[in-house]
């Protein structure tokens, strides 16, 4: 039987998605990504060579596999041929391999504008966003004034429909931002010059995924950003502004609520986040310190510096419910290496946190490939995790590269 998996970040993105995408898409015939645009950075590490993705599936560098781009994504088309054309430099075959939906919202320059016009005014009440238009794109799909992928189709309703967005954003621009409004000729240019190279590859993503099923082939589905960074069960207002939570493979792919088979939860071993917002767990001290330079904790999109913490297990127990994790893949735990202690917060006293504390491990645990191969204190750790939120440890990540990984369930049977 085929097997289709939803794999989400389980903290607040950056819990190395798009390296475990990428190792599972072995096992696959497609990788559909469902929700958020460019404001995520998916790295990949094969041999030394990094590439970090944004838009496109972390499935796009095997062959004989689909990738696919859902409705609920939105969608910069400029961003995206730039990254096309990275790959397509790389030697990728981006094209063969990769399909997007009529459904997909696109994401314009006025929507970039605007993100860094509301972050400006709101000064030290900043979300910390990408700055990649990401909220107003959301919102104007919402508002039902938005434009879509299908529209690229034919210039004269491509035109008939910006026209009137271009206007009212205008003058949100100018007229209570105070910033530069766009011309709406060059817009409207960029996006037929662009549309035309991306015209060829939309789809129905609905009948394709569905053939795939008929065909009985297993499916991954990739989460951008984290559960905490949800927009209706985040960190709410400092989230993003998508359901980055399971309910949203199915809604922003349009395949089905029950034929998805497993949830694998990506977890950092300690804890990060970008941009602002509520961080019980954050540690301002030389721990924190350690676990970033360890971590190498600097944003793979906006470069900047992530802040890290312990372990939360009382906010892990509630993503495991929201998205009925089945299963955990734990990443980053060599960056754990060499702590005397490990703490993880296990309960809240008055909004702050009480920690449990285990003792260490000295040994490098980098790039092992065997659960034996860890130190017993490593092992306790993740036995630990497991036991706080009672689903199973699948998959542990020693390393960036595709192969420092330990696997101990196989997901596809
Ligand atoms: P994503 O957004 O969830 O795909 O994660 P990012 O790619 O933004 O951030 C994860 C970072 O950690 C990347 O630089 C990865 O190469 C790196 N990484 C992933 N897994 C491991 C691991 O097990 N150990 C170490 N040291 N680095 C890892
Ligand atoms: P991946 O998929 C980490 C954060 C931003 C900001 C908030 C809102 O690589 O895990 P947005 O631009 O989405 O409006 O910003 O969400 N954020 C991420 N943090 N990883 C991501 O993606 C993120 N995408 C958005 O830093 O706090
Ligand atoms: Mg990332």
């Amino acid at each position: 039987m085929a097997r289709n998996i939803i794999i989400l970040g389980a903290q607040w993105g950056d819990e190395g998605k798009g390296k475990i995408v990428d190792l599972l898409t072995q096992k696959v015939s497609a990788v559909v990504r469902f929700q958020g645009g460019h404001n995520a950075g998916h790295t990949l590490v094969i041999d030394d060579d990094k590439i970090i993705l944004r838009l496109i599936p972390s499935g796009i560098l095997h062959d004989n596999v689909r990738c696919f781009i859902g409705n609920g994504v939105v969608l910069s088309p400029s961003a995206l041929l730039e990254e096309m054309d990275e790959l397509e430099a790389r030697g990728v075959p981006v094209k063969k391999r990769l399909r997007i939906s009529y459904a997909s919202s696109l994401l314009l320059p006025y929507h970039v504008a605007l993100d860094k016009a509301r972050e400006l005014a709101r000064g030290s009440d900043a979300i910390g966003t990408t700055g990649r238009g990401i909220g107003p794109a959301y919102e104007d799909k919402v508002a039902r004034r938005g434009l879509r992928a299908s529209d690229l189709l034919d210039a004269n309703t491509l035109a008939e429909k910006l026209e009137p967005l271009a206007e009212y954003h205008n003058f949100m621009l100018q007229n209570y931002y105070g910033v530069e409004s766009l011309s709406f000729k060059k817009v409207f240019d960029d996006l037929m010059q662009v549309g035309e190279k991306i015209k060829p590859l939309l789809t129905d993503v609905v009948m394709d995924l569905k053939q795939l099923q008929d065909d009985n082939k297993n499916i991954l589905f990739e989460g951008a950003q984290g559960a905490l960074l949800d927009i209706d069960h985040g960190t709410y207002p400092f989230v993003t502004s998508s359901n980055t939570t399971a309910g949203a493979a199915s809604t922003g792919s349009g395949f089905g609520p029950l034929y998805f088979d497993y949830v694998l939860g990506i977890i950092k071993a300690y804890t990060t986040r970008v941009g602002s917002g509520p961080f019980p767990t954050e540690l301002h001290d030389a721990f924190g310190k350690r676990m970033a330079e360890r971590g190498n904790e600097f944003g793979s999109v906006t470069k900047r510096p992530r802040r890290c913490g312990w372990f939360d297990a009382v906010a892990m127990q509630r993503v495991v419910q929201i998205n009925s994790i089945s299963g955990l893949c734990i990443t980053k735990l060599d960056v754990l290496d060499g702590f005397e202690t490990v703490k993880i917060c296990v309960a809240y006293e008055n909004g702050v946190p009480t920690y449990e504390e285990l003792p260490g491990w000295s040994e490098s645990t980098y790039g092992v490939k065997e659960i034996s191969g860890l130190p017993v204190n490593a092992q306790n750790y993740l036995a630990r995790l497991s036991e706080l939120l009672e689903i199973p440890v699948d998959i542990v990540s020693t390393g960036p590269d595709r192969n420092e990984t330990i696997i101990l369930n196989d997901l596809f049977g």
